[in-house]
């Protein structure tokens, strides 16, 4: 059993993700949801978590973070998320509130007295480049970060960058310079553990979870839809994936390096092949993946009437 946080950023596949861990609770426990600004405003992707947690009458702590990238400003990406972040489902509220002390604070609190935390990121790198500059020492309790970011080839915000270390590429920088155990998840792993636009359709049929899945991927997938694809990468998903059932991926350790500026190339992560406190996730077995994430969303329904 790993004892999980999710530093997220709601956001469509945040969401997919965060539902195929609680599907799982004997495998991880999801202590807490850290949000971060990213996909949109902070006040945005903190409701969206909280409107998820009423909808599923579940109450894991909330705590909000970082409310802008460590030197640069904002960007959100509405084409992809929407205005709210998570556009599609129509959801009240919410009517739950976050925590009163920061994300960074709790990080420090709960570091200090649980030892052996995973850190699940799937948004930029904020919230962990904040707490590693001002309390360095909570990374001997940190037992691994898995996180989605990077790209090994070609990138989805600029020619070579992923967004969650665009947004951040100093916050990104300073975790893969901490000496912290890493796995990542770069954008071609998750295009390889991809969803075909066809299978989406299997949500659209009774079920509270499968419902909001299908809300979700009415709005997300306008994307490929627009671009001419038969599927669709749900990037974040894969961390819970690789936590779940690390055989379905191959991966190979290294040492990655961040750029920090350049049009083309801020935010671009170089991989070298070496034994580096970092491990990245090559490939997926793309109908493995699915399963897992089906079944999820299966025994969901089941729970959440
Ligand atoms: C990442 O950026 C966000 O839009 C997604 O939620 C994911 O975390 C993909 O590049
Ligand atoms: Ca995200």
């Amino acid at each position: 059993m790993r004892k999980i946080i999710v530093d997220t950023d709601p956001g469509h596949d945040d969401i997919m993700a965060i539902l195929t861990a609680l599907a799982h609770p004997n495998e991880l426990e999801l202590l807490s949801f850290c949000t971060v600004a990213g996909n949109q405003t902070l006040d945005k992707v903190t409701n969206n978590i909280l409107k998820i947690e009423d909808y599923l009458d579940i109450d894991i702590p909330v705590f909000k973070g970082c409310d802008h990238p460590l030197v640069k400003q904002n960007q959100p990406q509405p084409a992809a998320h929407g205005e709210s972040g998570m556009d599609g489902p129509l959801l009240p509220g919410p009517v739950r509130k976050a925590e009163t002390i920061s994300a960074v604070e709790y990080y420090k609190q709960v570091l200090s007295k649980e030892d052996k935390l995973t850190i699940v990121a799937l948004a930029p790198l904020t919230n962990l480049g904040t707490l590693l500059k001002q309390a360095p020492e909570v990374r001997e309790h940190i037992e691994e970060v898995v996180l989605m970011g990077g790209a090994l080839q070609g990138g989805n915000i600029n020619k070579y960058a992923e967004f969650n270390i665009w947004h951040d590429p100093e916050a990104a920088k300073i975790l893969f310079d901490s000496g912290i155990k890493v796995t990542v998840a770069p954008l071609e792993v998750c295009y390889a553990g991809g969803i075909l636009l066809k299978e989406t359709e299997r949500f659209d049929r009774e079920g509270k979870v499968s419902k909001l899945v299908k809300d979700l991927f009415d709005f997300y997938c306008r994307y490929a839809i627009d671009r001419g694809w038969d599927s669709t990468a749900v990037f974040d998903l894969i961390p819970i994936l690789y936590l779940l059932k690390e055989d379905l991926f191959t991966k190979k350790t290294g040492h990655i390096d961040v750029l920090l500026d350049g049009e083309d190339t801020q935010g671009q992560t170089l991989f070298s092949e070496c034994e580096g406190a970092h491990t990245v996730l090559i490939d997926a077995d793309r109908e493995g993946c699915m399963k897992i994430f089906f079944d999820a969303i299966d025994g969901l329904d089941e729970r959440f009437r």
